[in-house]
């Protein structure tokens, strides 16, 4: 690549505004010695050469942004194709929550699997253009990995610090790639200090986390990929799991020089979750608080977001959702593991604990109406399972087939079958009657994954009537919308006919009801779940409970 050293870059004070060059090493306020300051570029010339236009001819990736990063000479850019991860359609999920224009920015295909890789990559290019050799990081688990692996391929020497409660397989994968590994027994917030500590005694380069410009720089390249796969418009939500905040503050400030370079016209409204035992910025921002109450005890499973004091970041972050929306939940870590289990379950992702939370609490955003069906919405998700499905899976997850013995006797065939006979367990027929194609197939998936229900769909009432007499289901779900008769005629059809009016009917409805239809079908029918407000888990307790 090119060398840029006529990049000019400006660092500004977020306290007192006060304007200073940007040069090797990390620097403070020299009038209010405030440490977090933000880089400013020359937007006006990158406007006059047609940026976008010089993008489209450019390969995928953090570094495809090049102008607007805190780089001078490019050749010191170290890279593994970090960025330009897809945006990624939900499709069952979407259809179960009723939101038609939901992404999920997929950073598990980062080098290291999770949005970390962009933070190392520009954070390690940096050092290098720095001359520095040796480094020192605090982290929750994925900075460390990733900062570990791109230190290895820059040739940096990297101490990582990490707390005891960062997963065991996580520990071993930094140390891997060579850096040194020092667990410290206490929390994310001591274990910061103790790395400050070491780094001054021993005179080494420490990473300042969310007030180093590298991090907060790296981040804004989500919000350029965003809006660029939006064809350069904004979403109306930005959502993740926040622990120091980096990454929606870094996507604010990417969306907001898109403004100001003409390119999109507004900041996503940001969702930040946070785990129950952990969430001192969920709970200041559900208090209307601009200072938040640190937790001096994060009690949570997932380390990654056990940031108990955010300080001056959450000021920041605060002020960012003052001014362009935001919402914030809280999800417990059992909820989370839900929330893992049918991610996976339904569309196949496979995300780890602190992007599982995330959607716990974006499904609570989704079913109190802050988020609207019709929103754009574009979930930050990292991360893989393998370190804590055991919590989300329990014993029962597989079923036990011998054929070891039947092997070596004469009839094996015999042997598999009879086996195989004991995994087919008792089936409950099912009968769904609805129009819409994604809604019937996703109810079919949520009980086939669950192994004992046969499913029979049928598009129209008359049809579902007749597949009604020919299956004798156990349960009918039925629509109440549908072109012709109607869900009402059909249950009234069923009630009317002695050999039908024993099986139960379950109502899944996009309609809010007035009171007279309420009237109509009650003592019809066993419950009614509301289309885009329900998870799988209510509908399959829901069938249970008829079954019974
Ligand atoms: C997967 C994942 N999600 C969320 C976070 C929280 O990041 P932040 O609050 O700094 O944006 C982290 C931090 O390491 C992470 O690895
Ligand atoms: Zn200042």
């Amino acid at each position: 690549m090119s060398v840029a050293s006529d990049k000019h870059i400006e660092l500004h004070c977020t306290n007192c505004g006060y304007t200073l060059d940007y040069k090797t090493g990390e620097a403070v306020c020299p009038r209010c010695g405030e440490s977090i300051l933000e880089a400013a570029y020359d937007l006006d010339a990158l406007n006059r050469s047609n940026w976008p236009e010089q993008l489209a001819r450019r390969r995928p990736g953090v570094w495809r942004y090049h102008e607007l990063l805190p780089l001078r000479d490019l050749d010191h850019i170290v890279t593994m194709g970090e960025g330009g991860t897809p945006m990624l359609r939900p499709p069952n999920l979407s259809t179960l929550l009723g939101l038609k224009n939901l992404f999920i920015k997929d950073e598990r295909q980062g080098p290291t699997g999770s949005f970390k890789d962009r933070q190392a990559s520009v954070a390690i290019s940096v050092l290098r253009e720095w001359g520095v050799s040796e480094a020192v990081v605090a982290s929750t688990g994925n900075v460390a990995i990733a900062y570990a692996a791109y230190a290895a391929r820059g040739g940096i020497k990297l101490w990582t610090f990490l707390t005891s409660q960062v997963p065991g397989d996580k520990m071993r994968e930094v140390a891997l790639y060579g850096a040194e590994v020092i667990k410290v027994t206490g929390t994310y917030d001591a274990t910061k200090a103790v790395a400050a500590q070491f780094a001054q005694s021993r005179k080494l380069f420490l990473d300042r986390g969310i007030k180093s410009i590298a991090a907060i720089e790296s981040m804004k390249t989500m919000a350029y990929e965003i809006a660029e796969d939006l064809d350069w418009r904004a979403p109306d939500w930005f959502i993740q799991g926040v622990s120091g905040g980096m990454g929606p503050i870094g996507v604010a400030k990417g969306f907001q020089e898109l403004m100001q370079l003409g390119l999109v016209d507004k900041v996503p409204a940001i969702g930040i979750v946070q785990s129950e035992g952990c969430a001192p910025m969920v709970n200041a921002f559900k208090a209307g608080q601009r200072i938040a109450t640190p937790v001096e005890n994060p009690q949570t499973l997932i380390a990654t977001l056990s940031t108990g004091r955010p300080g001056r970041a959450y000021e920041w972050l605060w002020s960012i959702m003052q001014e362009w929306g935001g919402t914030a939940e809280t999800a417990s870590d059992e909820e989370a593991f839900e929330a893992m289990h049918l991610l996976a379950r339904l569309d196949g992702l496979s995300v780890e604990p602190a992007t599982a939370v995330a959607f716990a609490g974006f499904f609570k955003m989704v079913r109190n109406g802050m988020i609207r069906p019709d929103d754009v919405v574009v979930f930050n998700c990292s991360g893989h399972t393998s370190s804590v499905e055991k919590h989300v899976l329990g014993d029962q997850w597989a079923r036990q087939v011998d054929v070891s013995r039947a092997g070596r006797v004469s009839l094996p065939e015999e042997g598999l079958l009879s086996a195989l006979e004991q995994v087919e367990a008792a089936v409950s027929r099912i009968v769904v009657i609805d129009d819409t194609a994604d809604a019937a197939r996703l109810i079919e998936r949520i009980l086939q994954t669950r192994g004992r229900y046969q499913v029979e769909i049928a598009r129209d009432g008359a049809s579902g009537i007749e597949l009604v007499k020919e299956v004798r289901p156990d349960v009918v779900i039925t629509d109440l919308m549908m072109p012709g008769m109607d869900g009402f005629e059909v249950i009234d059809r069923l009630k009317a006919d002695p050999a039908l009016s024993g099986i139960p009917i379950i109502v899944l409805t996009a309609k809010e009801l007035t009171p007279r239809e309420r009237d109509r079908l009650s003592g019809q029918i066993e419950f009614l779940l509301q289309k885009g407000s329900f998870l799988d888990e209510d509908l399959l307790q829901g069938i249970i409970k008829t079954l019974r």
